[in-house]
């Protein structure tokens, strides 16, 4: 086994404040060990023995910055699933999706057009999903329209893997028989790739959700956060669900995961009642109070 060499209080300090400041994740004292296996593993690929070298390093211009997307990719959980949160799903069909059904039987659907924003993507499988349900309500309903999910994540490697768009089969048992057969085709003996109509729809970027000031992102009709800011101090976490609102459209859908959020509340938004689903609705100007 390999020797992991000690930090002392003073550089944890230092790489807790920088981490939380960089990319927003909270390291408690608990996940020193954590840290300190990411790091000296990194080191050790690339022949540095000291953390300070490795800080020095981290802040060299532009082999720095490279070398901080490697580590970044290290240090942040990236566990997903397909249909990972089935009543999430359900949710968006029965708030969001339903409402585009015309409300005479026999009445000519208006056509579609949603946006859908997953924020922390991952390596794809919840941006994917989203494109699925949406797609597989329409055709089921005969809707005609369009739908886009951009997807945003801080790792480009998992975003890199996300673009291709191609699983193991281990990581699709989670989906129902039907949707596999009908969305995906096989790429290899042990890989499945997402049909085209779907990989098209789904735009993959990376974005920092602490830097969103600068981001350039339009109006979303529904924005699904899960298992992201649960990493993050509660101040960090209110500042960036108050930003999703602001690019929250009237009568859109914030779908949080259950940690998210505890206690928080908005202005312009109400809760959407269900048990087992954090979500809220933007208000839309016939709901404002005058
Ligand atoms: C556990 S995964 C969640 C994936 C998916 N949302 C789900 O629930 O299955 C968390 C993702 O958040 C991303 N992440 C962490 N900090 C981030 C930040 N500051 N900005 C954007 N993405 C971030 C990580 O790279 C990781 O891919």
């Amino acid at each position: 086994m390999q020797q992991v060499p000690p930090m002392d209080d003073a550089q944890f300090q230092h790489w807790q404040q920088m981490l939380e400041s960089r990319i927003g994740i909270t390291l408690p004292a608990e996940r020193k060990s954590f840290l300190l296996t990411s790091l000296s593993g990194r080191m050790r690929e690339i022949g540095c023995t000291r953390y300070q070298d490795y800080l020095e390093l981290l802040n060299n211009g532009r082999h720095g910055a490279v070398e901080w997307e490697i580590l970044v990719d290290r240090l942040t959980v990236h566990e997903t699933r397909f249909y990972r949160d089935r009543q999430a799903l359900q949710l968006l069909e029965d708030h969001c999706l339903a409402r585009l059904l015309p409300e005479e039987e026999g009445a000519e659907p208006a056509p579609v057009r949603l946006d859908l924003w997953s924020a922390g993507c991952a390596t794809g499988e919840e941006a994917f999903s989203l494109a699925i349900a949406v797609d597989h309500f329409m055709r089921r309903h005969g809707l005609k329209g369009y739908c886009s999910v951009m997807a945003t994540d801080i790792s480009r490697a998992s975003l890199a893997h996300a673009r291709e768009g191609v699983y193991h089969r281990n990581r699709l048992k989670n989906l129902p028989l039907e949707i596999l057969r009908e969305y995906f085709t096989p790429w290899d003996l042990d890989h499945y790739r997402l049909i085209k109509r779907i990989r098209e729809r789904v735009c993959f970027t990376r974005l920092n959700l602490i830097n969103l000031d600068a981001a350039r992102i339009g109006m979303m009709d529904v924005i699904f956060c899960q298992n992201v800011l649960i990493y993050f101090r509660r101040e960090r976490r209110e500042e960036i669900v108050n930003r999703f609102v602001e690019h929250l459209r009237p009568g859109g859908l914030l779908i949080l995961g259950a940690g998210e959020v505890v206690h928080w509340r908005h202005p312009d938004l109400v809760p959407v009642a269900s048990d087992e689903v954090i979500a809220f609705r933007r208000e839309t100007e016939d709901n404002l109070a005058p």
